[in-house]
């Protein structure tokens, strides 16, 4: 287990580059196993999540290799339907994998992911839609088994726009005979981005980024070679670490449209923002502005990965903020332990009240999830004094060479095993 040692005050100044975005990557990953080729994906990040897909993918068959940040997948060999429990333990979102598996196997049995450090996130989403596409469930002693003989395309309604249940959709519905309609779709752009790896992969699919997809279902895809789109999360949190320095920041390597409602609220917080086609300057103020209220919602609103880092910023600022999070019951628990550094932020259900104090004060602090460790990690770079955070296996699920970027931003930062 490792932690970060970082000696607060420091401001940031210079140029950071985002990496490719864990979340457009873990569906594109598991796309591949439609293709029955070699896909090449570049710009994958070297994490933990990526890591634990390729795991799956190896134990379903597939040889999977690394050239720098490019994944090289073969999927011709795949000889198991079937994804052990170490590997669901692992990564919650190798949900994704069932409607990728059903897609090419036509079966697929995989145990039942648990709860997580963000609440119980139900699959029953997920279960109705393949119900509903004619997969026959069975889910005992801990293990979902599905079988389909041939899905039964047609419309479906997303009772809430879950970003997995409608990826999953998408990947069964591409290989299926006929049309399939997702009603109440998610929007985020990491949809977008698996709809233009199906398609380049021969899908027909279209409507993306709006809440109706429609999928024409297809006989065959293709494997092929696709760079998937920068993290919109991590873009977020290097601005949100230059907010709470008041620091001068140029956040290269991002699409500024995917994190739009992020920047409406830096710029609430008194930050300059300087859009270009690919990057942002942040030039934040001494001490960031309170804003009134934030909710998180799905895309395009705030994103609730987002909010721990917003929350690290709000807890500087010069008044009193509210977030709402909206999204998931249990991601505020990085609340207690900026508490512990000295910030003044209450919690009730779903709302959390945050007085802004002067400064933060160094501290020993424990991450517990993942957006929550980089959410820490970027309280104690203003903290007085040292801040160590540990379970920094947390933070490695989404952020590559995290401390290096930030050192190099100026930060003292290191980590310690
Ligand atoms: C994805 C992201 C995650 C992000 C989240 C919301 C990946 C790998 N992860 O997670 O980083 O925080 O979107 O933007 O892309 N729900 C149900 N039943 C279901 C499915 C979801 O009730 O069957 C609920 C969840 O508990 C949660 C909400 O719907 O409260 C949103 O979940 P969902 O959009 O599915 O998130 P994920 O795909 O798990």
């Amino acid at each position: 287990m490792s932690r970060m040692v970082i000696e607060g005050g420091k401001r940031l100044e210079g140029k950071v580059e985002v990496h490719g975005s864990k979340n457009a990557v873990l569906p594109i990953l598991a796309a591949t196993v439609l293709g029955n080729g070699i896909s090449v994906i570049h710009d994958c990040p070297k994490l933990k999540d990526v890591a634990s897909s390729i795991e799956i993918l190896r134990g379903l068959g597939c040889k999977v290799s690394w050239q720098n940040n490019t994944v090289i997948i073969n999927s011709e060999n795949i000889f198991t339907h079937y994804i052990p429990e170490k590997l669901m333990r692992e990564m919650r979102s190798s949900i994704i994998f069932l409607g990728a598996i059903i897609s090419r196997c036509r079966k697929a049995t995989i145990s039942m992911p648990g709860g997580c450090e963000l609440g119980p996130r139900p699959i029953d989403l997920h279960i109705k839609a393949f119900r509903q596409l004619g997969i026959k469930i069975d889910e005992s002693h801990g293990y979902i088994s599905c079988s389909v003989d041939k899905i039964a395309c047609g419309d479906i309604h997303l009772d809430f726009p879950s970003v997995g249940a409608t990826e999953n959709i998408m990947l069964v519905a591409s290989l299926a005979k006929g049309v399939t309609t997702i009603n109440n779709a998610a929007k985020e752009p990491e949809i977008v981005d698996l709809q233009n790896f199906l398609n380049k992969m021969g899908a027909k699919i279209r409507g993306a980024g709006s809440s109706i997809i429609t999928i024409n279902g297809v006989d065959k895809l293709s494997s092929v070679e696709y760079r998937a789109i920068p993290d919109r999360i991590v873009a977020a949190t290097y601005l949100s670490a230059a907010a709470i320095t008041g620091g001068y920041v140029t956040v290269n390597n991002l699409i500024p449209s995917h994190i739009s409602s992020v920047c409406s609220v830096l710029r609430e917080c008194g930050c300059k923002l300087q859009q270009e086609a690919n990057a942002i300057t942040i030039k934040a103020p001494k001490r960031p502005l309170p804003v009134d209220f934030v909710r998180t919602l799905p895309y395009p609103g705030f994103p609730t990965d987002a909010q721990s880092p917003l929350m690290a910023v709000l807890s500087v600022a010069s008044g009193t903020s509210i977030i709402a999070e909206n999204m998931f019951e249990n991601r505020f628990k990085h609340v207690a332990e900026l508490n512990r550094m000295g910030a003044d932020i209450k919690v009730d259900g779903r709302i959390a009240v945050t007085r802004g104090v002067e400064r933060l004060s160094g501290a020993k602090i424990s991450a517990t999830d993942l957006r929550g460790a980089a959410a820490l990690v970027i309280a104690g770079l203003n903290a007085d004094g040292i801040t160590e955070v540990d379970g920094m296996h947390h933070l490695d699920r989404g952020y590559e060479s995290f401390e290096k970027s930030l050192s190099k931003l100026g930060a003292k930062i290191k980590r310690v095993d």
